[in-house]
């Protein structure tokens, strides 16, 4: 993100801690169906077309710090297996042995040059090649190039990296961020480290899960004990890039003590200031703060509509590794699950429980959530259905 932007950016939410809440953003009130969480025919085809025909955003290039390193990853649904080759080359493949189908190699990460699959050992090289065939002679005769590992469309850029788990056709990833390269170039990625990852189960449709991170309407309610602390409520950024979204917050301590210590906006430090939140469609909360950025990737859980896994990554800079040496990684998942976990998904789990008893038709979003009127809108023209629109009043 470019400084004119940070400060733009700043000076909104200047304006809007100074006045006890910021401008409002949406056209109006939207009516959004709650069968969207519940219907099983719906959850089949989104599955199909968001979780196997898109290009999806996995994780950093720093999920494979070097060359010869691995990383398997089974969130999607299909089994995935990320490498990068002797060359520094990224690739993906569906993680499925030519032999009987077995998966080659359990979830997780790791280095190795190659990969035996646990059932018989036909063994598979990082670029995917079979290099070979155990008790060869016996199996039969096999030409082993027609064998390789299934490839999967894949892109690195911006330290970002890209996989599309559907064989065929290329990522164009400055096109699926839509504008956002300044940013994603802007945050130095590669400078990030893999510190550690988790997954959260949440008993909530995954458009669900994702919706909680759409608006800060809820911070002084929900969060009034945890994040109401740090980050004001009812005050945020608002900008879409193509089918992303990015909003910003604003950090109270730092708020409080630099408006009054450093009045000129172009002396502020943009990111020890603020909590920037991206959705990065379809399924992606990419969070980055001072210390941290943290990849949220948002899945259905099987066919259950009503079920989600939250698959939570992050990665630190040197200097906040240093900073936070050792207890870092269980408190920031501690912080984020008490939060997200206990207060946003069990709140989402108890919509869902409206949605199953079908005892209301809609819910509405107001004015000031317009996240959640763009991140439906772009389920929706992914799948070609109708758009939701934003009216006048509701009555
Ligand atoms: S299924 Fe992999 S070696 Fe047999
Ligand atoms: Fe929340």
């Amino acid at each position: 993100m470019r400084i004119e932007e940070q400060q733009r950016l700043l000076s909104i939410l200047k304006t809007g801690f100074d006045q006890g809440g910021g401008e409002v953003y949406g056209d109006g009130i939207v009516r959004s169906p709650l069968s969207d969480f519940t219907c099983p025919d719906l959850l089949a085809e989104e599955r199909r077309v968001f979780f196997r025909e898109t290009p999806l955003f996995m994780g950093l290039s720093t999920d494979l710090p070097d060359n010869g390193t691995y990383w398997a990853d089974s969130q999607t649904g299909l089994p995935i297996l990320m490498t990068r080759d002797e060359d520094g080359e990224f690739h993906a493949f569906a993680n499925t042995c030519r032999h009987r189908g077995a998966q080659v190699v359990p979830d997780g990460r790791g280095k190795t040059p190659r990969f035996s699959c646990p059932f018989h050992a036909w063994t598979y090289s990082s670029r995917g090649n079979l290099i070979a065939v155990n008790r060869e002679q016996r199996f039969g005769a096999i030409e082993k190039s027609r064998f390789s590992l299934i490839e999967l469309p894949a892109a690195e850029r911006h330290g970002m990296l890209w996989v599309k788990p559907t064989p065929g056709g290329a990522i164009n990833v400055d096109e699926c961020l839509g504008g956002l390269e300044d940013d994603m170039a802007h945050w130095d990625l590669p400078a990030h480290a893999y510190a550690a990852s988790q997954v959260v189960p949440a008993n909530a449709n995954w458009k669900l899960a994702v919706d909680t991170f759409g608006e800060n309407y809820h911070f002084d309610v929900l969060h009034r004990k945890t994040l109401a602390n740090d980050i004001r409520g009812n005050l945020q950024t608002h900008d879409i890039f193509g089918r992303n979204y990015r909003m910003v917050f604003a950090l109270v301590q730092r708020f409080e003590q630099l408006g009054e210590a450093t009045p000129n906006l172009n002396e502020w430090p943009f990111r020890s200031m603020t909590l920037s939140v991206y959705f990065i469609y379809p399924n992606t909360i990419f969070l980055v703060d001072a210390a941290a950025v943290d990849v949220v990737r948002i899945f259905p859980d099987g066919d259950n509509p009503g079920r989600s896994r939250t698959a939570h990554s992050f990665y630190i800079t040197e200097r906040a590794r240093r900073h936070f040496a050792g207890h870092l990684f269980e408190e920031r998942f501690e912080g984020f699950n008490a939060v997200v976990q206990k207060e946003d998904y069990n709140m989402a789990a108890s919509t869902q429980r409206s949605a199953d008893a079908g005892i209301q038709a809609e819910v509405l979003f107001g004015r000031n959530e317009p996240a959640l009127l763009h991140y439906h809108n772009m389920h929706r023209s992914g799948l070609g259905r109708p758009l939701l629109e934003a009216q006048a009043s509701a009555g």
